[in-house]
């Protein structure tokens, strides 16, 4: 397969190049770049130098389109609004890692990202690309938007109790922590080393643009999901994401019945693990995989459940699904390339 990646200098671009050495299929990789044309990709990742050893070509939509069989795009919000159409009328399938493809309401799109959302007409080709949970619609897709990082790692731990009708409207409260690399590569006064490092901080409260996207998605499971509390942190690690979720219950379940639940829900799915009772995961024993790791409590005094949801950012939550998703787009095994054990420690 021709594969094509813009932003391959950026963060995801990087992850994608390192998951793809492993994929049988990903033979023939072309790098897209906005300003480092004819720069060999040694410049920015030397780790990859003799495994890629090709440069830069400058970012032209006609001309990834005809030269691709597929084309992850890596790239910031706005650049696979404009460019998506063109790249997939040459029959290119498209996977978008960006936001600008997975709100389905432009206007919502504009008030949260704070830019022109894309046409309409490329909103409704895009597949949401859960894997887990929108496998049908992602095998006949040819556009794709790829989940957000918190998104995934806070729907996929909430999509059990959604689908079966177990949680109090506007009771879900997402606290989610992420390592500096879901910022991209380029420093800012967040996440340089000296504002980061010994420090914990929130950040976006109430207005994150992933904010829409969870509860968009939760409304399509279940119409009776309204609103959520999102609030993001950031941590001082370069990796990872840890969404501890509260949930009041419409009404009690035996700790064996919301097991049960989750197992119905995840078992025979290769990257979804959930924990034992009385074991939750740590973001570390996901670091560089594929899978996302889901601990389960619940408080009999309170009647709410706390669900714990890890994932490793890059991998499940940018690169690592998008192959997954261009796995399921190929009638390929889903698990192709991704058979990564976690780095630890
Ligand atoms: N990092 C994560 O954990 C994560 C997780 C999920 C989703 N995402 C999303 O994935 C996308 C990429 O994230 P990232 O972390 O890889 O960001 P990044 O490190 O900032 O990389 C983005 C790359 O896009 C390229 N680019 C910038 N403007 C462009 C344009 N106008 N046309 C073509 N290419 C352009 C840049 O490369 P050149 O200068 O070489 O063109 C840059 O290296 C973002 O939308 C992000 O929200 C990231």
């Amino acid at each position: 397969m021709r594969i094509g990646i813009v932003g391959a200098t950026g963060y995801g671009g990087a992850e994608l190049l390192r998951l793809l050495n492993n994929h049988p299929e990903a033979k023939n990789i072309q790098l897209y770049t906005s300003t480092k044309e004819g720069v060999h990709i040694e410049e920015s990742y030397p780790h990859v130098a003799t495994i890629y050893d090709t440069s830069l070509k400058p970012f032209n939509p006609e001309v990834v389109g005809e030269d691709s069989d597929l084309v992850f795009m890596a790239t910031p919000p706005g650049v696979s609004a404009q460019h998506t159409q063109e790249i997939a009328s040459h029959g290119t399938q498209v996977i978008d890692l960006s936001g600008d493809l997975r709100i389905t309401d432009p206007t919502i799109y504009e008030t949260w990202y704070k830019r022109p959302a894309a046409q309409i007409e490329t909103i409704n080709q895009a597949v949401y690309g859960l894997s887990e949970w929108n496998r049908e619609a992602i095998q006949s897709a040819r556009i794709i938007s790829n989940p957000g990082c918190y998104p995934t790692a806070a729907l996929l731990g909430l999509a059990p109790l959604i689908h079966n009708d177990a949680i109090q409207q506007h009771s879900i409260i997402i606290d989610a922590k992420t390592g500096t690399s879901g910022a991209g590569r380029s420093a800012t006064m967040m996440t340089h080393f000296s504002e980061m490092n010994e420090n914990f901080k929130i950040y976006q409260v109430n207005t994150h643009k992933h904010t829409p996207e969870i509860e968009q998605q939760l409304h399509q499971w279940n119409n009776e999901s309204g609103a959520i509390t999102f609030q993001p942190h950031l941590v001082p690690m370069i990796r990872g994401i840890m969404a501890t979720m509260y949930v009041q219950l419409k009404k009690p379940l035996t700790s064996e019945q919301l097991f049960s639940l989750y197992h119905q829900a995840y078992d025979g799915k290769p990257f979804v693990r959930i924990r034992k009772e009385n074991n939750y995961p740590a973001t570390k024993e996901v670091y560089g995989s594929n899978y996302c790791d889901i601990g389960l409590s619940y408080d009999e005094r309170t009647g709410r459940v706390t669900v714990v949801s890890v994932i490793d950012n890059m991998v499940k939550g940018a690169a690592g699904q998008a192959i997954q998703n261009m796995n399921l787009m190929n009638g390929w095994d889903e698990s192709m390339g991704l058979n990564l054990v976690p780095v630890y420690p």
